[in-house]
This record gives structure tokens, C-alpha cells and sequence, in this order.
């Protein structure tokens, strides 16, 4: 789920009446909650007068919105940093932001091991982001890592009523109270918090009026939304079933769930409500109890086998996706194994693997390691594993009718690329008015990593 997002997509801000246009260039690591959050930084700072470049170069203002979930993820800061030194010698007034999960790991040591940088945010600070860079323009450097009671939301702008891409991210929730022994999350993101129904609904008609066809719902643990509504507390079972019912909304899906947090109500919506996309990320880490355990995971292999039964008798032609862990402190080869007959049981579309990492303040950081070589061998059978479901399941889909969403223009002229059902990437023969539409097309191949098929429905 990580790898680097350069930002392009986002549209600037409110400028026209301003004399000064400052330029802004943000880029993204990590999960789909960072890209979340730096379109919201986007449009805090076009309320400001910053226009979104997609260069550093040209760039005011660069800001790196981090990730710190393993070791790689988190040292691309420094070099990303230190391939920035010669810039800010070139124009001293470029100001230099560092937000997202290594800032609220780092703070200020950020600044004593990279003096170019002015600001440090925390995921939690962003609504201070504003006055953060009025001070770095005045030449004063600021930290801002602090769990505010407030909600940042509510401090954020409204979103603009611009067209944008026919497809949106919502964070529902933040925060994880789970504790798995080899994970910072908990740490970067504090504990879990849902936003209230009425917020998540406003903001979904607003993304629905620039036509949004398709929201996926994010939180760190998002099935564990409890969102305060008039009438009590909401799940997401019932937080979707109300979304699905904002006319012009045709896709909900939802990402990253915890097998315990699966309530029956939500997997009754996925029987029962056809806006609801037939693909779920669910992520075991391993298939064996011992592992589980010693992850503090609090679910054994078998019941997350259970809970995969249940949700596919709610809603048969599912998707599954998921995220395994590989070399975690103490994994003998009889765990390893375990791992792959779950895989086997349950038999993925599509699947993120990761070698272990450990990471500093986590309880598994203290273990001995299990050797690098060993942990890169089992990555290797593991993602053949993997790499080979998917490929199946590709294929499964030739010969079917599956319904697209069409999203930007293809490769080739006169071609289309949108996602299906499943989340697959498809490519069809279709005009550049198709996008935000969505088809019925026909699956005719499946390729390395989209599929390619002919339109049967007419678009319009
Ligand atoms: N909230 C999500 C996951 C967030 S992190 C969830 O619970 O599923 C995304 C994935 O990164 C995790 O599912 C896990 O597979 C992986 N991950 C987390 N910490 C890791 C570590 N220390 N080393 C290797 N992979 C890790
Ligand atoms: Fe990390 Fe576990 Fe929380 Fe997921 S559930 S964010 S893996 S601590
Ligand atoms: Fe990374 Fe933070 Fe997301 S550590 S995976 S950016 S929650």
C-alpha cells in the first residue's frame, strides 16, 4: 500500500482575486489517508493564496507528506530531503514543510538532523498548516505534533465546488487502537476517532455535486466507525446504507478494515446494497495462531477463515484483498507454511506483501530478528503464491460483463481507462466525454496488471 504518489491531480485554490500566487508542490508517501490528507493541506493553503505545481523546482513551498510504516518508507525523507539542499541554496526563501506520520514520530528531531526544513505537522495539526507557513514566510520555524481535542476537519475549508475526478477518498475515522506488536500506527495516528454522521454525509453531497461517481470511505480501522449521529451511534453498516442513498453516488467502497471490527450489519449492506463495490481489503498478516498472537492480533486463523465464509455467502462473487507480513520475530517455516495454506483457503484477487521491519517504540522491535535472508526467500514463495491468484482471478474475469467507471484517458488515443466492480483497471475503445460514466463492458484479456474489454451497453 505504500509507494511514492507524486500529486498532480488536485486543482489550485481560489486565487484569481490575489496579487501574489505563491506556488505550492506536495508530494505523497504512504497509504491512501496521506493522500487524503494532502488534498485537504491543498486546498487549506489554496484558501491562502498557494497554487498546486507538480515541480519542486518552481515550488514556494515543498511539502512532504511522510510515512513512517517501515524503515525504507521513512528514510526516503532524509534523501528526498538532502535532494532538496541545492534548491534551497539556490532560492534561500523556498520554505520546507515535513507533515504526515515521520513528523509526529520525529518532531523536532527533524529539524536538528535537516536545518533546511521550517516546519514539522503532525496528521492531527493540519488545520494549523496556514498559520504554520505565515510564520515559516516571516522566517520563524514551527513544530506542531500535538493530539488537538478539536476535530481538524472542522477546521479545514469546506470542499470547493470545482469538477474533479470521478472518484474520491472520505476519511470516515483516524486512529488505531489495536496495538499490533510490529506497527506505529497507533503512535502516528493516536487513538481511533469517527467523525460525526452529518459531517461525512455534507461532505460526500458536496464531492457528489463535482461529480464524484465513487467514494472510498478510509480510516485506519474504518469498520470500527462509530460516528455520533441524532439518534445514537452509527456503524458503518448503516453510515453506508444512508450514503448510498445521495442520488448520483453509484459507488461506495470502504478501506482499511480489521477482521474484528467485520459486523454482521456491515456484511448484511454487502447483500443487501448494490452500491456497495463487491471487493474487500481485509488483512490477515498470518496464517498461523502462534504468529498471530505474538502480533497481538487478537484473531486466530480460523476465524478470520470463518468470517471470509460469512461474507461471501453475503455476497458471493467478493473480491478479497490483503496484506501479510513475512520474517516477524520468531516465524519458524511451519508459520510460514500456515501463511501460505491460509492463502490458499481463501484465495485472493490481489494482495500486498512486506518483508518485517522493525520499527523503533514497537513491542516486536525488541525481538530478535528473523535472518534476511530467510524473510527474503519467504517473500519471494509468498508473492509467487499471491502473484499467481491474482493472475487467475484476472483471468476469471475474461468472458464476463463486468460494469466500469471510466476515469482518464488510456495509453492509446481513442481509449478509456476506468475500474470495475472488483477494482480492476480496464481498458476500452471509448470517447474522452465517457469519463464519470459508467458501462457495462465485456472482459475480452487480461494483461499484467489491467484487463482490456468492448463497451455493451450504450454510455449515454
Ligand atoms: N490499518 C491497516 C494497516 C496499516 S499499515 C490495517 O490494520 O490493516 C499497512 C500494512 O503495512 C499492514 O497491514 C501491514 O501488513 C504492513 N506493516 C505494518 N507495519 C509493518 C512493519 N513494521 N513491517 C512490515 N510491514 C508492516
Ligand atoms: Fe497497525 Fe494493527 Fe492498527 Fe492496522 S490494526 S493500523 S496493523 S496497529
Ligand atoms: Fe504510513 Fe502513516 Fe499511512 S505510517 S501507512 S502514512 S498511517
Amino acid at each position: 500500500m505504500d509507494g511514492d504518489i507524486q500529486h498532480r491531480q488536485i486543482e489550485g485554490g481560489e486565487t484569481e482575486d490575489r496579487a501574489e500566487v505563491k506556488k505550492l508542490f506536495i508530494k505523497t508517501y504512504g497509504c491512501q489517508m496521506n493522500v487524503y490528507d494532502s488534498e485537504r493541506m491543498a486546498e487549506a493553503m489554496g484558501a491562502e493564496g498557494y497554487v498546486l505545481t507538480d515541480t519542486a523546482d518552481e515550488a514556494d513551498m515543498v511539502l512532504l507528506n511522510t510515512c513512517h510504516i517501515r524503515e525504507k518508507a521513512s528514510e526516503k525523507l532524509y534523501s528526498d530531503l538532502g535532494r532538496l539542499r541545492p534548491l534551497k541554496t539556490a532560492k534561500p526563501d523556498l520554505k520546507i514543510g515535513v507533515a504526515g506520520c515521520v513528523a509526529q514520530a520525529e518532531g523536532e528531531e527533524i529539524l536538528r538532523r535537516m536545518p533546511l526544513v521550517d516546519l514539522v505537522v503532525g496528521p492531527q495539526s493540519y488545520h494549523r498548516l496556514p498559520a504554520m507557513a505565515k510564520a515559516a514566510e516571516a522566517g520563524e520555524k514551527t513544530v506542531d505534533t500535538d493530539f488537538p481535542a478539536e476535530d481538524k476537519f472542522d477546521h479545514l475549508p469546506e470542499r470547493r465546488p470545482a469538477t474533479r475526478a470521478p472518484t474520491a477518498f472520505l476519511a470516515v475515522q483516524e486512529g488505531c487502537d489495536k496495538f499490533c506488536a510490529f506497527c506505529v500506527v497507533p503512535y502516528t495516528r493516536g487513538s481511533e476517532v469517527s467523525r460525526p454522521v452529518d459531517r461525512v454525509l455534507r461532505e460526500a453531497r458536496a464531492l457528489v455535486e463535482r461529480g464524484v461517481r465513487e467514494i472510498t470511505l478510509l480510516g485506519q480501522n474504518v469498520n470500527a466507525y462509530h460516528g455520533a449521529a441524532a439518534d445514537g451511534v452509527w456503524g458503518l453498516g448503516r453510515l453506508v446504507r444512508d450514503l448510498a442513498r445521495i442520488e448520483g453516488l453509484e459507488r461506495i467502497r470502504y478501506t482499511t478494515s480489521h477482521p474484528n471490527d467485520m459486523a454482521p450489519d456491515l456484511i448484511a449492506a454487502h447483500a443487501e446494497e448494490p452500491k456497495l463495490m463487491p471487493y474487500l481489503h481485509l488483512p490477515v498478516q498470518s496464517g498461523s495462531d502462534r504468529i498471530l498472537k505474538a502480533m497481538a492480533r487478537k484473531h486466530s486463523a480460523e476465524h478470520y477463515l470463518r468470517l471470509v465464509e460469512r461474507i461471501r455467502a453475503a455476497r458471493p462473487d467478493m473480491v478479497l484483498s490483503g496484506d501479510f507480513i513475512v520474517g516477524f520475530p520468531g516465524e519458524t517455516e511451519a508459520d510460514f507454511e500456515a501463511t501460505l495454506a491460509l492463502i490458499r483457503a481463501v484465495d485472493y484477487g490481489m494482495a500486498y506483501s512486506f518483508k518485517y521491519s522493525a520499527r523503533p517504540g514497537t513491542p516486536a522491535a525488541e525481538k530478535p530478528p528473523v535472518p534476511a535472508d530467510v524473510a527474503d526467500d519467504r517473500l519471494q514463495r509468498l508473492q509467487a503464491l499471491l502473484g499467481a491468484q491474482q493472475k487467475a482471478c484476472q483471468q476469471g474475469m475474461v468472458g464476463r460483463e463486468v460494469q466500469v467507471l471510466f476515469e482518464k484517458p488510456g495509453r492509446e488515443p481513442g481509449q478509456m481507462v476506468g475500474k470495475s466492480d472488483y477494482l480492476h483497471a480496464v481498458h476500452v475503445a471509448a470517447p474522452p466525454e465517457a469519463r464519470g460514466r459508467i458501462a457495462t463492458v465485456r472482459i475480452a484479456a487480461s494483461g499484467p496488471n489491467s484487463l482490456a474489454g468492448q463497451v455493451t451497453s450504450p454510455l449515454w
